[in-house]
């Protein structure tokens, strides 16, 4: 708990961090997509993503989440560290089921138009408890439809949302006007309004 206030009173300083290393180490690509893979998608930065753990622990502890829930794969470190922050399980949807347990899953499908696939998100009926209270964090909100379909999963269970926490969103994308209509509260970390190669604009 102690941790959490004094992240609360870091929060602008973790943001403000996390937007300088995507000036310094992102990259824009063609088609409106963002190269992380220094810091956050493969290459990971522990203490930037402990710092953003807290950041999210901080925003979301007094709705009391039961659960972090996230997405395999590069919403699993940061998703982690906010679970440990808040002292509660990280739960993890698959986009693949396992092929060794032969567990019970709420399941749901899922376009990705990023790569114009579909696939089925699942997790296990024995991690998404009925009223349980579910805080989604992803690293990226772009179409919203990973989110949207976190959010299928939670419904199915008879679970409730407690709140969303994105690392990086981008609001030129529709993702955010689609998850705003599910009613909780959302909170990304850093904002971008625009990008091109002659650099990003940070929404407000
Ligand atoms: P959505 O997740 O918001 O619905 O959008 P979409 O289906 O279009 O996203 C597909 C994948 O691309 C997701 O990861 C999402 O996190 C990622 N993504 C979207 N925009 C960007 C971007 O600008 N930069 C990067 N680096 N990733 C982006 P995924 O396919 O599920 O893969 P992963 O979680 O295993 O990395």
């Amino acid at each position: 708990m102690k941790e959490i206030i004094f992240a609360a009173t870091r929060s602008d300083t973790i943001i403000a961090e996390l937007k300088r290393r995507i000036l310094e180490n992102g990259a824009v690509l063609p088609g409106g997509v963002l190269r992380v893979d220094s810091f956050l998608n493969q290459q990971i930065d522990m203490k930037l993503m402990r710092d953003i753990g807290a950041a999210f622990a901080a925003r979301f502890h007094l709705f009391h989440p039961d659960i972090v829930l996230t997405i395999e794969s590069s919403g699993i470190v940061p998703a982690g560290q906010a679970a440990l922050a808040l002292e509660v399980p990280l739960v993890i949807c698959k986009k693949q089921a396992s092929r060794i347990t032969q567990a019970e899953l709420y399941e749901t499908n899922v376009q990705s138009f990023t790569k114009g696939t579909s696939y089925e998100l699942s997790v296990s009926k024995a991690f998404l408890m009925p009223g349980a209270r579910v805080l989604f964090i992803d690293d990226f909100l772009a179409m919203g439809e990973a989110a949207l379909g976190a959010c299928r999963l939670i419904e199915q269970a008879g679970a409730s949302l407690a709140g969303i926490g994105i690392v990086i969103e981008k609001t030129f994308q529709p993702g955010r006007s689609k998850l705003d209509s599910l009613g909780r509260p959302i909170f990304s970390l850093a904002r971008i309004s625009s990008m091109s190669e002659a650099g990003i604009t940070w929404a407000e």
